[in-house]
């Protein structure tokens, strides 16, 4: 295994043809290693204008490495580059999402074949899909008039959604698509929960403007109301902050909600001595509290960590960096074009809406 010295000589010969990018819930001796850090649209955005790198090399999860090669990598870029493919690799493929594996493609189109019993499908729903999810449901939204969303971009999103049909398939994050729906004025009444396992609707279809898959992130949910009160309780003087892949209960009780850089932004804003209870990942909230010991910041829960974002260890990062420099690279992750070609259309409907 190379050194961190030799790591960084690596990356000084290769200078902006590697480009290292780091989702900011990996651990702190990975994300140093790093050129770039973001939240995953602005990954996504570095990934798809990134006009001098060669190789990608993406601590995240897997969705985050797919979405980068379908951006990276369309036809009209690989013709440019004189028919070159960016690889795009993982340090380790073990890291996936599970609120991404809980919207599978056949269940989807099953979902999609019942709506379709009670509703005019292709008329009046558009299937918008968390980015946290496989290329093969980004394809599916893109096939049926879709779009991607982020936990920054899911108001506009589903704005553009429902200026074009009535209703809203929302894939596979019952909470962000809850949350957001509720900011915009949508009412609970409007809104059916899906139940992938049970193949249902709980609710009246014909009443639903967002009808909601029940999939949510492991992580985020273990963050209770409960939770939320006792932190409160306890330090009145701070703002609670979280993620809206936390419950409706929990961001009820929140002063504000946001993607991770939206939470990095508030506590970088904040004053000195101002206090905080931040409900996210703990890698992120253990970050800011050692940049910001002048601020008072608290976990809303603990031992809360992703543990695949953790699969992002400083010895994969090292020994793929080894490998891609020897001209052995590993762990690449290419979405074949048939799913990436209607993937792609759903991601760039996101860029052109934010
Ligand atoms: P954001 O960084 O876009 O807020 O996403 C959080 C997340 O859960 C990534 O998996
Ligand atoms: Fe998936 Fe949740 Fe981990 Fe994000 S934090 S990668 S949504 S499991």
């Amino acid at each position: 295994m190379i050194s961190l010295g030799q790591f960084q000589k690596i990356r000084e010969k290769w200078g902006e043809k590697l480009l290292i990018l780091g989702h900011y819930y990996i651990p702190d001796e990975t994300i140093a290693c790093t050129d770039r850090q973001g939240d995953s649209l602005a990954l996504a955005k570095m990934a798809a204008s990134d006009e001098k790198c060669e190789a990608i090399l993406f601590c995240g999860v897997h969705f985050m490495a797919e979405t980068a090669d379908i951006l990276a990598n369309a036809p009209q870029k690989v013709a440019a580059r004189g028919g070159k493919r960016i690889p795009v690799m993982l340090p380790n493929l073990l890291a996936g999402c599970p609120m991404a594996n809980m919207a599978s493609r056949g269940e989807v189109e099953k979902c999609w074949k019942i709506l379709a019993e009670t509703l005019d499908v292709e008329k009046e729903v558009t299937p918008v899909t968390y980015v946290n999810s496989s290329a093969s449901i980004k394809a599916f939204c893109g096939l049926h008039g879709g779009i991607v969303c982020t936990s920054s971009n899911a108001r506009e999103v589903l704005e553009w959604a429902l200026a074009r049909k009535k209703r809203v398939l929302f894939l596979p994050d019952q909470h962000l698509g809850r949350n957001t729906a509720l900011k915009m004025g949508i009412s609970p009444d409007e809104m059916v929960l899906w139940d992938r396992q049970a193949g249902k609707a709980l609710g009246n279809l014909e009443q639903a403007k967002v009808i909601l898959w029940n999939g949510f992130c492991r992580v985020h949910h273990q963050m209770t109301p409960a939770m939320a009160q006792q932190m409160k309780t306890q330090y009145p003087d701070a703002k609670l902050i979280v993620h809206p892949e936390c419950s409706q209960a929990v961001v009820a009780q929140s002063a504000a909600d946001g993607s991770t850089s939206f939470l990095i932004n508030v506590v970088q804003n904040s004053q000195p001595g101002e206090a905080f209870v931040i409900g996210t990942e703990s890698h992120l909230v253990d970050r800011l509290q050692k940049q910001y010991p002048d601020r008072e910041i608290h976990h809303l829960a603990e031992k809360h960590n992703c543990v695949n974002m953790e699969q992002n260890t400083l010895d994969a990062l090292l020994g793929l960096v080894e490998a891609w420099d020897a001209g052995k690279p590993y762990n690449i992750v290419a979405v074949p074009e048939e799913i990436a070609a209607p993937a792609r259309v759903a991601l760039e409907n996101m860029l052109r809406v934010k």
